[in-house]
This record gives structure tokens, C-alpha cells and sequence, in this order.
């Protein structure tokens, strides 16, 4: 599939110039029908549905595998990229005196779950930023034989830095740590390769650079990682074999899917396939390679107004996301979802904007942007 195929299918470009894929993505045309497909199998062909649901589950979860060079049996279908990084730290073992390196941009739910009483005594090393980057000899240099894991966000959401992955996988494995991704603004954006990478936990988010659904994320775990696990939780749909209700036995399924515990969320699946079809259609080199010149123009284009882009200009340091420093971003934010252009004034981050170019935006996107933004700030 070309570019202008890809940008064709979503509808709200013919209504909005829509840069907010960081925050959700817009329904493509082919995930209204999937989702409309599904209500009508729901409505109609619920038995025969009911006997495929494992299938469709499956099918999602390679292409996913697909787009990250991973395996089918390495990923779980979750509910959010959280709870993908919540599952990871309880695979690791938190024995005592030992530590975790994060930098400072890491996200909350990479940082919260070794905060949880099993592992509060686990110290939390944060590695600074250096004029506006995370340097790898930085964390390299937090990183020791105690520390268990590194765990970062590939992109990060508030300034759009890109890690480079495998050399942050090498200096964890030197000592024996472990890498754990949260690929929620990275994921669909930009390639990766988890095995090359040596990625050993990676989660994100559908409804993001996925094109997916809300309320569905994609977790990967190594196999050797899964292999050496205690089970996440028992239930039938972690179940390798299944026993008479009242047998105490369980076994847990081999892959990640023992992670699934009950019936798919369907709707979500129905709503985020077509994403990841779209993606792969189009090549995540092709994806990337689009990505990257669209965050580059925009972030020359900030730079030329005189702004403060957070964001890296070389494009191996960033990925979709741009923010630029503006103290009045949420108004900003207003006044150009008036002129129908969204972008995201930072409700966390408060006094940036993001303008995040997808694989379906354009240049004319972005000009329209610029056009809006000259507008506000004159
Ligand atoms: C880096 C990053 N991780 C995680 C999330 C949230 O994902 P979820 O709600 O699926 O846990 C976001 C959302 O903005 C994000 O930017």
C-alpha cells in the first residue's frame, strides 16, 4: 500500500487536519467496517463467532510479533500498555540490594509498579538528561551487576526523544539487567526489531502510531523470559489443558498468551487489526522513513518561528512526536481545534504543545499547522 492509499482511508482528513496520533488515532475506514462487521456477526453469527475467538485473537497477536520481529507465542493481548509493564516487573525476581535505572523521562507506569510493597526496597536510580538528550554512556554508567532492569520509553511522550535501543540493551546485558520498553509513542512509528534489538519486555498501547483501539495493548515478553516465570494469574483462558472445573489442577500455557486469562475483548481486537495490516501493507521502513521527514519539517519549521523544540533535530533521536515550549499551549491548542487542526497543548505536560505526523498526514498537514500557528502567535 502507497501513502496516498493510506492517507485515503481515514475520514477525518477530509473534515480536520488531525497531528495527534500520541495521543489516539483516528478510526481508518477499515476499522469502521471491522467494527461494524463484528456488530453484525455479534448480532447475527454469535455462535459461529464464539467458536473463532482464540483465532482471532491469535491472528492479532502475529501480526503484531510481525511488526516487531518477535514471535506469536511472545506476545499477550492486554488492556494497556500499563498493565504490560506492570506484567514485565513481576517476572523479575526483586532480590535484595538490588536496583532499577530509569531516566528521568521514563513513564509513570514504568516507574510505579517497582514502588508496590514486593519491591519498594529495589532502588530507583533516575539517569538525567544532558542538554535535552539521554545520553546511553549516562545510563550505561548507572547501570551495575545489582541492577535488575533499565526501563525506559522508546519515545518519549513530553519531549519526543528516541532511545536507541540496542546499544541501551547492551550496557543493561553486560551486567546481566534486563531491558524493559513501554513502545507506547513508538510502536507503528518507527521499526523495531526486539530480537536484533535485545529487547526483553516491550508494551504498548493499540490506539496510538497502532491505529488501533483504546482499552487494548500489545505486551512483549522473550521466550526465555516466559520460560523461567512464575504464572501471571490462573484462570481457563491461561489454562494449557483444561481440568474438570473442580480439579485443583493448573497448568499454564507455555507462550504469553497464559498473560490472556479469559474470554478476547473482541470489539477491541475487530478495531485494532486493520491497523496493523495497514502498517505492514505499507512497510514499517516506508512507515518510518515518512514519519521522520514529517517530524523533521516540523520541527525545522518550529525552530525557523524561533520556538523551543524539545525535540532532537537528527532523526535517529526522535520518532512522530514533536513538542515545542509554549506557556500557553492549552489555549493554543483551542484556538487551532477552532480552525479544525488537533494538536495536543500538553494536559500533563503544561506548557508544551505536541503536533504528532502520522503515516496518513502530509506536509500539507503540516503547512495548514503553521499556517494556524503563525495565525495565534501574530
Ligand atoms: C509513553 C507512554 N506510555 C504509556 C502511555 C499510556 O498508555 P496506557 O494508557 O495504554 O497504559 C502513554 C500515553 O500517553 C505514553 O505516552
Amino acid at each position: 500500500m502507497d501513502l496516498v492509499e493510506a492517507r485515503s482511508r481515514f475520514p477525518i482528513l477530509r473534515e480536520r487536519t488531525y497531528l495527534f496520533s500520541g495521543g489516539h488515532s483516528p478510526a481508518s475506514s477499515a476499522a469502521r467496517k471491522a467494527v461494524q462487521r463484528l456488530t453484525d456477526e455479534w448480532t447475527y453469527e454469535i455462535a459461529d463467532l464464539y467458536g473463532r475467538l482464540r483465532e482471532e485473537q491469535d491472528a492479532v497477536r502475529g501480526l503484531f510479533a510481525d511488526l516487531i520481529g518477535a514471535s506469536t507465542d511472545e506476545i499477550a493481548i492486554v488492556e494497556s500498555t500499563g498493565m504490560g509493564s506492570n506484567l514485565a516487573v513481576e517476572m523479575i525476581e526483586p532480590r535484595r540490594g538490588a536496583n532499577v535505572v530509569f531516566d528521568e523521562w521514563s513513564y509513570p507506569s514504568s516507574i510505579y509498579p517497582w514502588t508496590l510493597p514486593e519491591r519498594a526496597h529495589v532502588e530507583r536510580r533516575f539517569v538525567p538528561a544532558r542538554d535535552g538528550l539521554i545520553e546511553v554512556d549516562d545510563l550505561a554508567e548507572a547501570i551495575d551487576d545489582d541492577t535488575l532492569a533499565v526501563s525506559i520509553s522508546h519515545v518519549t511522550q513530553g519531549e519526543g526523544f528516541r532511545q536507541d535501543l540496542g546499544a541501551v540493551a547492551e550496557a543493561a546485558h553486560e551486567h546481566g539487567a534486563l531491558l524493559l520498553v513501554d513502545a507506547a509513542q513508538s510502536a507503528g512509528a518507527v521499526q523495531i526489531d526486539v530480537h536484533q534489538q535485545g529487547v526483553d519486555f516491550l508494551a504498548a498501547g493499540a490506539c496510538k502510531w497502532l491505529l488501533g483501539a483504546s482499552g487494548l495493548a500489545y505486551f512483549y515478553a522473550n521466550r526465555r523470559h516466559l520460560e523461567s516465570a512464575p504464572p501471571h494469574a490462573a484462570a481457563p483462558g491461561s489454562a494449557g489443558s483444561h481440568h474438570p472445573a473442580h480439579s485443583s489442577a493448573f497448568e499454564p500455557k507455555a507462550g504469553a498468551d497464559r498473560l490472556q486469562t479469559g474470554i478476547p475483548n473482541l470489539i477491541g481486537l475487530a478495531a485494532s487489526r486493520p491497523g496493523l495490516e495497514m502498517l505492514l501493507a505499507v512497510g514499517m521502513d516506508k512507515v518510518e522513513q515518512h514519519v521522520l521527514d514529517l517530524s523533521g519539517y516540523c520541527v525545522e519549521g518550529l525552530r525557523e518561528r524561533g520556538l523551543e523544540v524539545l525535540t532532537p533535530a537528527e532523526p535517529e533521536r526522535r520518532g512522530g512526536v514533536v513538542a515545542v515550549v509554549m506557556e500557553d499551549a492549552l489555549e493554543a491548542e483551542a484556538f487551532m481545534a477552532e480552525r479544525k487542526v488537533d494538536v495536543f497543548g500538553g494536559h500533563t505536560y503544561n506548557s508544551t504543545l505536541r503536533v504528532d505526523p502520522h503515516v496518513f498526514n502530509n506536509r500539507d498537514d503540516l503547512d495548514r499547522f503553521f499556517e494556524v500557528l503563525d495565525e495565534y502567535l501574530s
